[in-house]
Parts: structure tokens; C-alpha cells; sequence
């Protein structure tokens, strides 16, 4: 676009709620919404389109949704009073699966879009900008808003732009969306629909792209992102480039060892994967792959068989047992992490005891724990054996004293140990700067601003709940030299 055809800007402002996918996504919409004019926000007021993310993972999403609708209808009233337009979009997960019961309890809302339509938000904005708010500056959309929640024929990644704001030296890459696991209690099977992978082709020059604007370490994504699976490009380096002809289809193993190749990427992950999809390439990639971080989050959500049958998981305690023990004859010095559900249908006390046997067996790093939540349409929510709050909640303050114990045990067996850490900004306290160990613990240290953007060897000295201290083992980073290059101890925290 030339100097003269530019557009006046436009405040957008973007909440997001949910998982990384929709970190990434809200800062796509941002991205597709840039030619246009919008610039991001920080805040709603005076705003000229805000835009909702939502997440309907578990339970009150969509109260929330509602919730943070009720102020902003206040914020569109004043806009439209001061003779302004604020155009307010619901997006993501709780627009996917409650689209028209949004707009029948807030029909001020002008556009509902799910999580696979935001390529089309042009479209839609000029849509709804012709349209108008309705007569005597109202604030409704009404039966005119703009619904958009069907799976469309086409990808949405083949028609989102090229440019992209900076994401900073950790930068979030999906590269698998939706899933077709169907677990008897979660509605991303529905909301983000049927297992899709983007081509290798797109994924490293997207990666590219992103190390050309100073990320560091790429964290890649899917909800179930070790079943990606994508049509491959031809080997060599570079080779990929000019999109070289489809050399079959390769694993998430081989994406990684080519994205490893990418000069300037230093760290690399992945999340969040399933363990029925770790195949033989993925494990040996955690061994042949220094840059793949040692640290992997993989959902377990039940240590019962009982219950793991009931959930639909396709694998057994036994199988994600062994699972571990060849991922750390891999990897020894890796670190696990899960996500646990209590209280799922059918969930009895020894079966609860099972999990608790699980988590001790593993020895997890860190882990997320929830009380299972009925979600509309998924097969647990009408199955028998609903277990009451009471003890759900019991079963998780149980759980989650266990699995804080293990993470204050993992977090004290790092002090002592050197670790590398990749300095991402500044910390809370004056001339304190933080960044992330391989275990993705939190490192604050004192130390000199010019270190943000390298890894650095950090002794570390203190461990607190959810994060670690140290001191840096090098003052600034050296011109020209690599602070990695220092040797650092490669070992478990615990
Ligand atoms: N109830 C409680 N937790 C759920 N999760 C997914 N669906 C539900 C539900 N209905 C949890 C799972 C999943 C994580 C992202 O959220 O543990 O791995
Ligand atoms: Fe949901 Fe994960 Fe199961 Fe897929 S594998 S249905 S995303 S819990």
C-alpha cells in the first residue's frame, strides 16, 4: 500500500481468554485487521472495535463472556453517545458453540466469528460498518449482527497475511488446530472441529519470519500438536523455501529437526501433545535435538484404567508409564507436566487413589488440575455416576497438595545447579530482568538489560513456588560471542 492510499488508524482492542491457541489467534485477528487500519489497544475505551477471544474449555466461560459484554455495552453506549462507533466482536470457543444464544442475550454484539472464520474479519468489519448501529445511535446490532461459525471449504492459514506484528523473543507458531480424539469430556472436537495440519512449507517460513523479528525460541502449537502430521518439503538446507514439491508426508520429529536448522532459533517446544501420538521419531528427537527444551506437558488426566476407558483416552496408566520411562532413557534430565481431571463421571475413590498412585510413580515438574466440569453435548455430560462438588472438591485439594509438593521439590532441586536461561524482559524490581529455564520455570536475576535476548548460565540460588533466583555467571553479553556456548550442566532439577 502506498503513503497515500494509507488508512486512518483505528483502535482495536483484543481480550483474550483460553490457551496459547488463542494467544496466538487474538494476535492473528490483530494481524488480518492491520491493513485496515487497526492498531492494538490496551485499553476498551474510546475503542473502535473490540474484540472478546473466548475460551468454553470449562465451566462459567460463557458467564464470563457475558459478564465482560454487560461493561462493554456500557462503553459502546458512550462511544455511540460522543458520536463514535465501537464494533464489538465475540470470537473463539463460546462464539463457536453459543453463537446465537449470544446474540439473542446481547444483541449489541455487531459480529460472532469461531476460531476457523477470523481470516474473513474484513469482510465482516465492513459488513458491519455499512450496516450501522441502529437508528438514534442505539447501541445494537440486533438481528442484523453478523454470524459466521461455520467451518468454512477453505484453511484459514492459506489467507492470513504474510506481515505480522513482533512477537517477541518467545513466539507462539499453531501449526495443528482441532482434534479428532473425541475424550468423552471435552468440546474442542466441536468448537475447533476435525484435525487439520498445516503444510511443513508454511510452518518454517512462518518460523522464519518470526526468528527475522527476533524470536529466539519457537513454541510450537495444536491442541493436539504431536498428532500434526503435515505434507513435507524437499530436504536440504533452505530447500523448503521456494516450496520445494511435497517429499511425503512427515511427523512432528522431522518438523522440529528442520526447524532446528533455522539459523537464530535457539530454544524450541511443543504443546500441547497427546500420548497415544509420541512416536519413535518425536521420542528420539528429545535426544538427538539440544534446542528442544526438556521439558514436556503431557496430559494424563486420569491415572485409573477405569476411568481413562470411560474418558475415551486410548491409552492406560501402564501406557503412559512406560511412555515416561522411555521419553527420560531420551531425555534424562526431562520434565513432565499433565493436566488431571477429578471427579469424572464414574470416578470412584480407588479410582482417585490411582491417580494419586500415578502422580507419585511420575514425579511431575509442575501440572494443572481441575474439577471436571459437564460440558453441553459431550457424552460425559449425560453419563451416569455424576460425582457430587463436594467431593470433586475434595479429590482436587487433595491432588493439588501433592502435585505442589512435588513442584516445590522440583524447583528446590535446582538450586546449586547452573541452568541456561534465555532473558526475555525486564523484572518487577529495578535492575532485575527475567527470562525462562529449560524447565520453564520463571529466572529472576540482577543483572544488566543488555542480556535480554540471550541465553545465559544462571547459578541458581533460590527456588520459591512458582519460580527461581540466581546470579548471571557473565555480566553482559560478549560482542559476537554466544553466552550458550558457556558449558552448563545438563540436569534434572529433581
Ligand atoms: N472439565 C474439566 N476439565 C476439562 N478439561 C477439558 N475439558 C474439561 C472438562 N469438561 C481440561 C483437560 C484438558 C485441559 C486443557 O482442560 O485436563 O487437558
Ligand atoms: Fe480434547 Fe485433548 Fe481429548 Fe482432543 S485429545 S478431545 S483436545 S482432551
Amino acid at each position: 500500500m502506498s503513503g497515500s492510499e494509507r488508512v486512518a488508524p483505528k483502535r482495536l482492542h483484543v481480550i483474550t481468554w483460553g490457551c496459547q491457541m488463542n494467544v496466538y489467534d487474538s494476535r492473528r485477528m490483530a494481524d488480518v485487521l492491520a491493513p485496515l487500519g487497526y492498531v492494538p489497544v490496551a485499553a476498551a475505551d474510546n475503542a473502535d472495535m473490540v474484540i472478546l477471544n473466548t475460551c468454553h474449555i470449562r465451566d462459567r466461560a460463557a458467564e464470563k463472556v457475558f459478564s465482560e459484554l454487560g461493561r462493554l455495552r456500557l462503553l459502546k453506549a458512550a462511544r455511540a453517545a460522543s458520536g463514535g462507533r465501537m464494533i464489538l466482536a465475540v470470537a473463539g470457543c463460546v462464539a463457536q458453540a453459543e453463537g446465537a444464544e449470544i446474540l439473542a442475550r446481547a444483541p449489541f454484539v455487531d459480529i460472532v466469528l469461531g476460531p476457523q472464520t477470523y481470516h474473513r474479519l474484513p469482510e465482516m468489519v465492513a459488513r458491519a460498518a455499512a450496516k450501522g448501529d441502529v437508528a438514534g445511535g442505539d447501541i445494537g446490532a440486533g438481528p442484523g449482527a453478523i454470524i459466521e461459525t461455520d467451518f468454512p471449504p477453505e484453511q484459514k492459514f492459506d489467507f492470513l497475511p504474510e506481515a505480522s506484528a513482533p512477537q517477541g523473543l518467545s513466539a507462539f507458531l499453531t501449526i495443528q488446530e482441532g482434534c479428532d480424539k473425541f475424550c468423552s469430556f471435552c468440546v474442542v472436537p466441536y468448537t475447533r472441529g476435525a484435525e487439520m495440519s498445516r503444510p511443513a512449507a508454511s510452518v518454517l517460513a512462518e518460523a522464519r519470519k518470526l526468528v527475522g523479528q527476533g524470536a529466539r525460541e519457537i513454541v510450537l502449537l495444536g491442541q493436539n500438536v504431536n498428532a500434526w502430521h503435515g505434507a513435507g518439503v524437499s530436504t536440504g538446507a533452505g530447500a523448503w523455501q521456494g516450496a520445494a514439491p511435497d517429499r511425503g508426508s512427515w511427523g512432528l520429529g522431522r518438523l522440529l529437526r528442520a526447524m532446528a536448522e533455522i539459523p537464530g532459533v535457539v530454544r524450541l517446544r511443543y504443546t500441547t501433545s497427546h500420548p497415544g501420538d509420541m512416536d519413535d521419531d518425536l521420542i528420539a528427537a528429545h535426544s538427538d535435538l539440544p534446542m528442544l527444551m526438556p521439558f514436556l506437558h503431557l496430559p494424563v488426566q486420569s491415572g485409573s484404567d477405569r476411568v481413562l476407558t470411560a474418558m475415551h483416552r486410548r491409552h492406560s496408566a501402564s501406557d503412559y508409564l512406560r511412555l515416561v520411562e522411555r521419553l527420560r532413557a531420551a531425555r534424562p534430565d526431562l520434565a513432565l507436566s499433565s493436566d488431571f481431571i477429578v471427579g469424572h463421571p464414574g470416578e470412584t475413590d480407588a479410582d482417585f487413589a490411582d491417580t494419586l498412585a500415578l502422580v507419585r510413580a511420575v514425579g511431575f515438574a509442575q501440572a494443572f488440575s481441575f474439577k471436571y466440569s459437564p460440558r453441553p453435548g459431550t457424552p460425559a455430560a449425560g453419563a451416569p455416576g455424576q460425582v457430587p462438588e463436594a467431593e470433586k472438591d475434595r479429590r482436587l485439594h487433595e491432588l493439588q497438595a501433592v502435585l505442589r509438593e512435588q513442584q516445590a521439590r522440583f524447583n528446590a532441586g535446582c538450586v546449586g545447579l547452573t541452568l541456561p536461561v534465555l532473558f526475555t524482559g525486564a523484572g518487577r524490581h529495578p535492575g532485575q530482568i527475567v527470562g525462562r529455564s529449560p524447565f520453564l520455570q520463571p529466572v529472576h536475576v540482577t543483572g544488566s538489560a543488555s542480556l535480554i535476548g540471550s541465553e545465559v548460565p544462571v547459578h541458581i540460588a533460590a527456588a520459591h513456588t512458582n519460580s527461581l533466583a540466581g546470579t548471571t555467571l557473565v555480566g553482559t553479553a560478549p560482542a559476537g560471542t554466544s553466552p550458550a556456548a558457556t558449558p552448563i550442566e545438563e540436569r534434572a532439577c529433581a
